[in-house]
């Protein structure tokens, strides 16, 4: 190097890629959801542009404490967090939506590369200009994609890369079954190799009364939340759902140690979407999400029987909340 001139400033490279299929899979899983005898449409169809903003809004409500305890617990933890990525490593992010935590993350690691993994693209695209921003030496491939259906990573040159790590935050994997959660760790084992790494979010079983608020709050933000579902789909795919007949029902399940969020029609009535029609009785509902909660132990077995070994769990004083350190074994 000569040593007269100062060193070219390292400048990271933003790119994207879309493996979002072509056709219309809101239409086809909208028409075959509300064809089933308990009616239901998947999760993640709440992110268009608006949902992303309402779910945002969620994430600052009082009674939603994931998001501001997952926060806390990383602040806290950083050092020991990064510590255990370790350096050089590519971060992956699937359902990177905003980025909030993962400023925190990527301040503390300096990853050389960074993965966000996310079905909304516009949503993805902001996330990862804002990041290019902040850290102007980190590339970005942002790549939009429905990670829940496993995922075949491009590969990467040029950039020094020792290992994989999955960062999975803000207890997304409890909108799987835990069925679907167990296929899920096992593909992102697959996907990561041996001695690849992960840093889970899981939200713990608590008490009943706190997660019914959590997920039917006085603003009435989860409410919007769960009803865009209907707005979206007579806005895109032409159906003409009123609003005001439907109504946001949520509630805690200790049995199935599940949040339930439904859709419930208040009268009887027929919805009209592509040419089809679907018949409501009153009280008959369209189920649109699924919340799980597990103990720390009970997600540990789950992350075992996946093929990691649990290297650390941190939570927060009142054991609300808890962050997962997985290695692929
Ligand atoms: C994205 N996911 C983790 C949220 C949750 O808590 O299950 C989605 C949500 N639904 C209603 N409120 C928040």
């Amino acid at each position: 190097m000569n040593p007269d001139r100062p060193p070219e400033p390292v400048q990271g490279v933003v790119r994207f890629y879309n493996f979002v299929p072509e056709g219309n899979a809101f239409l086809e899983d909208v028409l075959a959801g509300l064809a089933r005898a308990q009616k239901s449409i998947p999760p993640k169809y709440f992110y268009d542009e608006r949902g992303s903003k309402l779910f945002e809004a969620i994430c600052e409500l009082p009674e939603y404490y994931p998001t501001r305890t997952e926060m806390a617990i990383m602040r806290a933890h950083i050092a020991e967090m990064a510590e255990f990525v370790g350096p050089d490593a590519e971060l992956i992010e699937f359902g990177s939506g905003a980025g909030v935590k993962t400023r925190i993350l990527i301040e503390a690691l300096r990853p050389p590369l960074y993965v966000p993994v996310d079905i909304d693209g516009a949503m993805l695209r902001t996330a990862s200009e804002n990041l290019a921003q902040l850290f102007p030496w980190l590339n970005i491939t942002g790549m939009c994609a429905d990670y829940s259906r496993g995922l075949a990573l491009p590969q990467f040159v040029g950039v020094p890369i020792r290992k994989k790590a999955v960062f999975f935050p803000g207890s997304t994997i409890g909108n799987f079954t835990p069925e679907e959660a167990l296929e899920f760790l096992q593909r992102t084992r697959g996907l990561l190799g041996t001695g690849g790494v992960m840093l889970v979010g899981v939200d713990l079983k608590k008490d009943k009364s706190a997660l019914d608020a959590a997920y039917d709050d006085a603003q009435g933000v989860t409410a919007q939340f769960n009803l865009n579902l209907l707005s979206r789909i007579n806005r895109e795919l032409g159906g003409d759902f009123q609003l005001q007949r439907f109504a946001h029902r949520a509630f805690y399940d200790e049995g199935s140690g599940r949040i339930e969020m439904h859709l419930e029609s208040l009268c009887a009535q027929l919805v009209r979407i592509a040419g089809r029609r679907f018949k409501f009785a009153p009280g008959e509902t369209i189920h649109t999400e699924i919340s799980c909660k597990y103990t720390v132990a009970e997600f540990g077995a789950m992350a075992r029987d996946a093929g990691f070994v649990t290297e650390k769990v941190w939570t927060d004083e009142r054991q609300m909340f808890s962050v997962h350190a997985l290695i692929a074994a």
